[in-house]
């Protein structure tokens, strides 16, 4: 009976759904035949104001009013925003309401972590809840499209996008993607306090080669659905209502004219029903990447190639209706285009609201807001190395706190920081003074910027570290050394801070290096220095209390690395899902540059693929990260090790907590697909699971993986399971577990 009524309600939900899907297609369908040529065109474009500028211009109203804008991006001022609706709505030709988009990509003024940092979280549920309260306070301003998430995979910390990035994995990309949408655009679009998500960059863009920004991606299709395209699949499945082409050019054609990319992948195989827009004039740009020879050939390949709004440049506002009037672009073509533009304004719901109602109980920075914020950086921080526990600070009474980011209430925000203001950030400094008391915390900054050469203050930070039992040294990159086009090809920290912490050194207090950056940091020469390391990545608005209360240890650690940390630049790109060579690297085999006798006979050495002087193994492990307590894993259960294509793998392991507080651990299970019509990764993350043990507690953690989850795309871009033995460990980071394995049929 009671299936009978949900199986009831179900089937009626579904009705409704098809019937507002129907009824916003009608809309649409009558709309496009009212609308005159220019209006169509006016719908396809994006029109930039600069992030800093204020005021409406005359020439931009005046293009509103005629139904030449379909949407503005980085109008911030409400009253402008609502200005210039007005005018939308009530005398351009056919009533169209505009979009406002802002990149809004990890908070408003609540700042929370960037990406990067909350990717280390791996808790979806407070990913959604971040993107929420970002979606709310960008709504309470007037804005209803954030361009974000950012779901590029990045194996490269060069690159300095990587902040903004998920990291390194496809799954957990995915699922933070998923995430992101669900937070920014809820169940309904139309609902007061939601806003348009944009996947971006679509696609891989995180392949950039060197990480130097904007550069080629070269890569086999295997490499791009397998890795790349991940992410932006699920984000399709999760509704996103836009995506964002990238600025690369992929494999010889830029993104933004990629027919394979936007048409093949985007529209026919995967569905998507929403609207793509390109970056920033990346439409224009494919003239200096030798793709199109003017604006107007770019038009025309952006346009036959899928892509349905332009983004500050004009190529379309200048050049589609002759392309129209010469047939190289058809009436059907661009009324295509701007259907996919109307069908998502019509499902944000800004026909009946355009002018943002409801927008006033959406509070900025509210008590709740900052408290997640707080909750988010706490677990976003990462313990990589905790020597003779001299973390908690539990006995120490005098804290040195040096460093340049100690206090630096604008670089712990992070790059893409639009909106946030550095007065409501609460810094470290501020919050151990709260915290120790402010006379028993010894300041002095040391640097007074991360880049900052002069050695000036110095004696000063000595003198501090002397008269202190602990010194607590907060470095790291100024927010604008990563984020777009802040690619670094040094990743060790910049300015004289590791001059800084040798010289501390010799005070003989213990350091704690707390690491406030974008990106993994090169520290392996520093270790020796140091007793413990932080990587608190930008934190955000909380930063301060946040890092107080785990320091001081009220809090525990829980975050795992979203990426692989190097020891080197030079081992990048390294990441743990890398396919094996013939001569895979191991311990027994491996001989390093000291063991090379002198005038050695030309032998290949340890004959395996590795650096002489760099190894084969990073610093750190893609999900690594410690605690203040210990986990154990039992060994993991496998229910059956013989499966067909459509079985379920399940899998059962029990941890328990034997230290002697509460922790939370994040269990990873990975598979490897032994031999294969294409090689396979030697490892992927296919399913984790997080559980919060009190000392000396044991869960049982059970996975159920399908089968159809364990295959992969060949190089036609065909999905293949193939039968054959997997490997599978379940353990705490990549590169640890006891492997066991099944076999498919
Ligand atoms: C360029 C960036 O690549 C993109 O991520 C951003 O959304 C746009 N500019 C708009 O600011």
């Amino acid at each position: 009976m009671k299936q009978l009524y949900f199986f009831t309600i179900a089937f009626f939900l579904s009705l409704a759904g098809f019937a507002q899907t129907d009824s916003i297609e009608h809309k649409v369908n009558a709309l496009v035949q009212k609308m005159s040529l220019d209006e169509k065109v006016g719908q396809l474009c994006l029109k930039g104001t600069s992030s800093r500028s204020k005021g409406l211009s005359d020439e931009l109203k005046d293009q509103v009013r005629k139904g030449l804008v379909g949407a503005i991006l980085n109008l911030t001022d409400t009253a402008l925003v609502l200005q210039i609706q007005k005018i939308a709505v009530e005398e351009s030709p056919n009533h169209i309401p505009l979009l406002f988009g802002r990149d809004v990509i990890h908070g408003y003024k609540t700042i929370f972590p960037i990406p990067l940092g909350l990717a280390a979280s791996w808790d979806t549920t407070l990913i959604e809840k971040t993107s929420e309260i970002a979606a709310n306070e960008s709504y309470s301003r007037c804005i209803n499209w954030t361009f974000a998430p950012m779901v590029d995979i990045c194996r490269d910390p060069r690159w300095g996008r990587i902040a903004e990035s998920p990291g390194e994995d496809p799954y957990l990309a995915s699922i933070f993607a998923k995430a992101y949408i669900n937070g920014f655009q809820g169940n309904n679009l139309a609902e007061p306090g939601r806003i348009l998500a944009c996947a971006k960059h679509f696609a891989a863009y995180g392949a950039a080669e060197g990480g130097r920004d904007y550069n080629t991606v070269s890569i086999s299709q295997n490499t791009l659905r397998n890795i790349y395209l991940k992410p932006f699949k699920s984000s399709v499945d999760a509704g996103a209502a836009t995506f964002m082409t990238s600025f690369n050019d992929l494999n010889g054609i830029p993104a933004s004219g990629n027919t394979f990319l936007l048409k093949d992948v985007l529209r026919t195989e995967w569905k998507f029903r929403g609207f793509v827009v390109s970056d920033w004039n990346s439409v224009t740009e494919m003239i200096p990447h030798g793709y199109c020879t003017d604006e107007k050939d770019a038009a025309l390949k952006a346009a036959s190639a899928g892509l349905d709004m332009e983004m500050t440049s004009q190529a379309y506002a200048h050049h589609l209706k002759t392309l129209i009037a010469e047939n190289k672009i058809t009436i059907a073509e661009l009324d295509e285009m701007v259907k996919n533009i109307l069908r998502i304004k019509f499902r944000a719901g800004i026909f009946e609201n355009p002018y943002f109602e409801g927008r006033e109980k959406f509070a900025l920075l509210d008590p709740a807001s900052l408290a997640l914020a707080k909750s988010a950086a706490i677990k976003s921080f990462v313990l990589l190395k905790n020597e003779k526990n001299i973390l908690p600070l539990t006995v120490q009474k005098k804290i040195a706190v040096i460093g340049p980011l100690a206090n630096a209430p604008k670089e712990q925000l992070g790059t893409w920081i639009f909106d946030g203001n550095k007065n409501d950030s609460q810094t470290p400094l501020t919050a151990l003074r709260n915290m120790y008391g402010t006379e028993n915390i010894n300041y002095v900054s040391g640097l007074t910027y991360s880049r900052d050469e002069s050695q000036a203050i110095f004696d000063q930070a000595y003198k501090a570290a002397k008269k202190s039992e602990v010194v607590l040294f907060f470095a790291g990159e100024e927010a604008i050394l990563s984020g777009e086009a802040h690619s670094r090809a040094d990743i060790r920290l910049p300015g004289a801070q590791e001059e800084l912490i040798k010289r501390l050194y010799k005070a003989g207090k213990p350091i704690v290096l707390i690491i406030m950056a974008g990106r993994p940091i090169v520290i392996e020469h520093l270790l020796p220095y140091i007793s413990a390391v932080v990587m608190a990545w930008h934190p955000g608005t909380m930063a301060g209390p946040a890092l107080a209360d785990v320091l001081s240890g009220k809090e525990n650690f829980s975050g795992k690395l979203p990426v692989t940390w190097p020891k080197t630049v030079g081992q990048i790109p390294i990441y743990y899902n890398h396919t094996n060579t013939g001569r895979p690297a191991d311990s027994t085999s491996f001989v390093g540059i000291k063991d090379i006798p002198i005038e050695a006979w030309q032998s290949s050495l340890g004959n395996t693929s590795h650096y002489l002087d760099a190894g084969y193994t990073p610093q750190y492990p893609f999900g690594y990260g410690l605690s203040y307590t210990r986990f154990t894993y039992a060994k993991t259960t496998i229910e059956k090790n013989t499966l067909t294509k459509v079985d379920s793998l399940i899998v059962t392991t029990t941890v328990t907590n034997t230290g002697n507080r509460i922790g939370t651990e994040t269990v990873q299970l990975y598979v490897q697909d032994v031999t294969a019509s294409l090689v396979r990764p030697v490892r992927e993350l296919k399913a984790f699971a997080q559980v919060e043990l009190k000392a000396g507690e044991t869960k049982t953690v059970r996975f159920a993986i399908a089968v159809s989850e364990l295959g992969f795309y060949n190089n036609e871009g065909i999905y293949l399971i193939e039968p054959g033995t997997f490997n599978l460990w379940v353990s705490a980071n990549a590169a640890d577990g006891f492997k066991q394995s099944f076999e498919v049929k």
